[in-house]
């Protein structure tokens, strides 16, 4: 009973609260039908959204395997093309190789042609007794100072008016404002383009080494403009400052070096030989021939040399003995710091004496010729020279044919075989070009005539004159034996491809073309052991 208001008042809340429910059922039921319609609009529209999404993806698919087979059946396509393409590259390469080895067969049938060819030429040259005549054209270099477009070192073109147009013909093409149009061709033995090393040359004239071993008398020679490569060929370059050659050849080693050292190599082959090998290093100077080997008095004077006089006794140099390349190099070098040398406008380092190394074979049997080398022979110091200031011995005996060894020593060595005349000509010159004067001049006129003279012996022995004019220089004399005589004479005719210097070219051309002319009779070797 106590308790009775509040049941009363929790009943009532509950009803209340009955009463909201109802209220919110009732407002739920009339919505209902609202939200019913509503969802099915919104499952009808998802349903059409998903017929849509669903044929699309049907033609999505469609056009996917529509594209999946085309890129299919290109891909297969493309392979297949491929593989044609692989097989004509197969066959292309098995033809380009079957091209290359037939290439290679006809160049080596070619080189052996060019070498048999050669070998024909060389034999015919021999038996006519002619004189081998090699043209060589040096590189443009700076200072030929001509306004040219720079040149590929392996170039055959010079890059200036003288061009080798294949291994056997020069072309001189030259157009001056105010002068004839020049366009000449010269054929030789061998021509050398700009880009031909000192190896190419040398292994043209290798064979001569053998013929000398052989017992032949042997000449080469450099002919040429001042400037035009002659000591270059001959010596290599920087000649005049090392006073030793080197031994072993290097890339840009001259003919002289290593002709020496093929000399002691073929000489090494064969034991049983064993030859003494003698060297003279003589120039010839103003007409005068000095031996640059000479001790001047008790060898306490270097510098001097010792002058060569002819007498009716014969003629002698010192002829040192050598064992090795280096010994005979190491004798070249002390000679060419004797050589006289002076600078002039064609060239800084012009020489302007002729230089003949001889090397001379001689029979083992005979004593050792280092009794009569350059330190065993004193000589008393002779007066100084009025046009050089240089120092000149007493005369000494010049013997007029053959070279290297006196008579008497040739009698006590036993026979002398061949000689080897190494010689590099001075460069001849036009006073006006080369702008010498004073006793330069006399130097310039004196090579000048000299070679001159030269050129009138090959022109006599060309024509087959009855009096050979040797003796209308020193120069001649000297070479008389390798120029009418039995030796084989190898000329190198060195020419500049520059257009200043065209006129002295063609010259040097001219003087090669003449000397191919000579006929002197078959080379006979020396009497053998
Ligand atoms: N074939 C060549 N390749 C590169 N340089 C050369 C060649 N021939 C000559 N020379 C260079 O030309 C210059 C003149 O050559 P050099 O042999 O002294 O002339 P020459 O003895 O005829 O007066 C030298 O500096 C030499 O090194
Ligand atoms: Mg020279």
């Amino acid at each position: 009973v106590k308790c009775r208001p509040q049941v009363w008042a929790q009943c009532w809340e509950g009803a209340g609260a009955c009463l909201c429910a109802w209220r919110a059922c009732l407002g739920l039921a009339a919505a209902m039908p609202i939200m019913l319609v509503l969802w099915v609009l919104v499952l009808q529209k998802l349903k059409r959204e998903m017929e849509a999404l669903r044929s699309s993806s049907r033609g999505l698919l469609q056009s996917y395997r529509e594209e999946y087979r085309d890129c299919l059946s290109e891909i297969v396509q493309a392979v297949q093309t491929a593989q044609l393409h692989c097989e004509a590259l197969l066959a292309c390469s098995a033809e380009a190789g079957r091209l290359e080895q037939s290439l290679r067969d006809v160049t080596e049938r070619w080189q052996r042609e060019l070498r048999e060819r050669r070998r024909l030429q060389d034999a015919l040259v021999e038996l006519k007794g002619n004189i081998r005549v090699h043209c060589r054209i040096r590189p443009l270099l700076p200072f030929d100072d001509e306004a040219q477009e720079p040149v590929s070192p392996d170039s055959s073109v010079s890059g200036g008016v003288v061009h080798a147009v294949d291994d056997e013909t020069v072309l001189v093409e030259c157009n001056r404002p105010g002068h004839a149009l020049i366009n000449k061709t010269y054929t030789f033995e061998r021509v050398y383009g700009p880009a031909e090393s000192q190896r190419a040359v040398f292994e043209d004239v290798c064979p001569l080494l053998t013929s000398f071993l052989d017992g032949y008398n042997v000449c080469i020679m450099a002919y040429g403009q001042t400037g035009s490569g002659k000591s270059f060929t001959m010596l290599g370059p920087r000649c005049q400052e090392e006073p030793a050659l080197p031994s072993e050849p290097r890339g840009d080693t001259g003919i002289i070096p290593r002709a020496a050292a093929e000399l002691f190599r073929l000489i090494s082959e064969d034991p049983s030989r064993s030859p003494e090998v003698g060297v003279s290093v003589v120039e010839i100077y103003n007409n005068d021939i000095f031996d640059l080997l000479a001790n001047d008095g008790c060898r306490a004077a270097s510098g001097a040399k010792r002058q060569v006089l002819p007498t009716q006794q014969g003629k002698t140099v010192v002829c040192g003995s050598v064992r090795s390349a280096a010994q005979f190099l190491m004798l070249v070098g002390r000679g060419l710091k004797l050589r006289a040398k002076q600078p002039t406008s064609v060239h800084a380092e012009s020489s302007r004496s002729h230089l003949v190394i001889t090397v001379t074979l001689a029979t083992a049997t005979s004593p050792p010729w280092s009794d009569r080398s350059a330190s065993a022979e004193p000589c008393q110091p002779g007066p100084r020279s009025p046009a050089t200031g240089r120092r000149q011995s007493p005369p000494v005996p010049l013997r007029t044919r053959g070279h290297g060894l006196g008579r008497a020593a040739q009698d006590r060595l036993g026979q002398v075989r061949a000689t080897l005349q190494l010689v590099d000509l001075a460069g001849s010159e036009c006073a006006g070009v080369s702008g010498v004067t004073g006793p330069a001049l006399r130097e310039t006129s004196c090579i000048n005539r000299s070679l001159a003279a030269l050129s009138d012996v090959l022109g006599a022995l060309a024509e087959g004159r009855g009096h050979i004019p040797y003796r209308n220089s020193r120069l001649t004399h000297l070479l008389q034996d390798a120029l009418g005589g039995d030796a084989k004479l190898q000329v190198i005719v060195c020419v500049s491809p520059g257009q200043r210097h065209v006129v002295e070219t063609l010259q040097s051309l001219g003087f090669g073309a003449r000397a191919r002319q000579v006929e002197r009779g078959h080379p006979a070797p020396r009497k053998l052991r």
